[in-house]
């Protein structure tokens, strides 16, 4: 597996977006590193910190997203979901940046989206996202106050930005992604919507808002 290199990212990330996008090319590129059987054993683990969750074991539909690239899969963690009688939904792109979540089950067919990535047909009933319990959302960066640097198109921040005003309540948002897509510190703008919790293969982090991360004791790596 690749060595751990977004800890270096300091001094990037501390600049306005230019540094955002720098710091995103370079977590993509050492995820490309990756081997694939270890993005797979990485799934598989995540998949089973995932079902261990109170916030899996409360969510009765549950978003996720299709992986590419050498993303962190969420493919076990459906397949579970699925045996557990849990409704899933996977996101469809819209004009204007909007997101669509529509029904899948693991076996349906998927086309390719105008982003190239695979998404449920057209024809598949769909979910107003505050209706959804949990969403596994993908991402390239996130610090260890659940902030968020997602792949650069604002998609979850404008579909979930409801929940800024909200700070509580339905949905869940869950980073899902390999350990080493930490970083120090990732800057904000006013509309990035923060996460709840990330899951890796090596456990769970859970934020709580407004409070700094030692305010509860760090779940990965212990
Ligand atoms: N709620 C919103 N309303 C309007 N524009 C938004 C909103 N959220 C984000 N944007 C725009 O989207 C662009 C990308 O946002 P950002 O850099 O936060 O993406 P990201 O979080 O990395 O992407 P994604 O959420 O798709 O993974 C920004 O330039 C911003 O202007
Ligand atoms: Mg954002």
């Amino acid at each position: 597996m690749t060595a751990v290199t977004a800890h270096a990212e300091d001094a990037l990330i501390s600049r306005p977006d230019s540094g955002r996008n720098q710091l995103r090319a370079r977590l993509r590129n050492a995820r490309t590193r990756l081997a694939v059987d270890a993005v797979a054993r990485a799934s598989d683990a995540a998949a089973n910190h995932l079902a261990a969750s109170a916030e899996y074991a409360g969510a009765r539909r549950i978003a996720a997203y299709v992986a590419v690239g050498n993303e962190l899969d969420p493919a076990p963690a459906l397949a579970r979901a699925h045996a557990d009688g849990k409704e899933i939904y996977l996101p469809c792109i819209l004009p204007q940046r909007k997101l669509r979540f529509a029904r899948w089950r693991p076996g349906d067919s998927l086309r390719e989206s105008r982003l190239g990535i695979p998404e449920p047909a057209a024809a598949a009933a769909t979910i107003d996202p505050g209706e959804l319990d949990l969403v596994i959302v993908p991402l390239v960066g996130f610090d260890k106050s659940g902030n968020r640097l997602g792949n650069g198109g604002g998609y979850y921040d404008r579909n979930f930005g409801f929940l800024l005003r909200r700070r509580q309540g339905k949905p869940v948002l869950a980073g899902y992604a390999h350990a080493m897509q930490e970083c120090p510190r990732i800057e904000t703008n006013e509309w990035d919507v923060p996460l709840a919790l990330v899951v890796t293969e090596t456990g769970i982090r859970h934020f709580v808002p407004g409070n700094p991360p030692a305010a509860r004791p760090p779940e990965i790596g212990t």
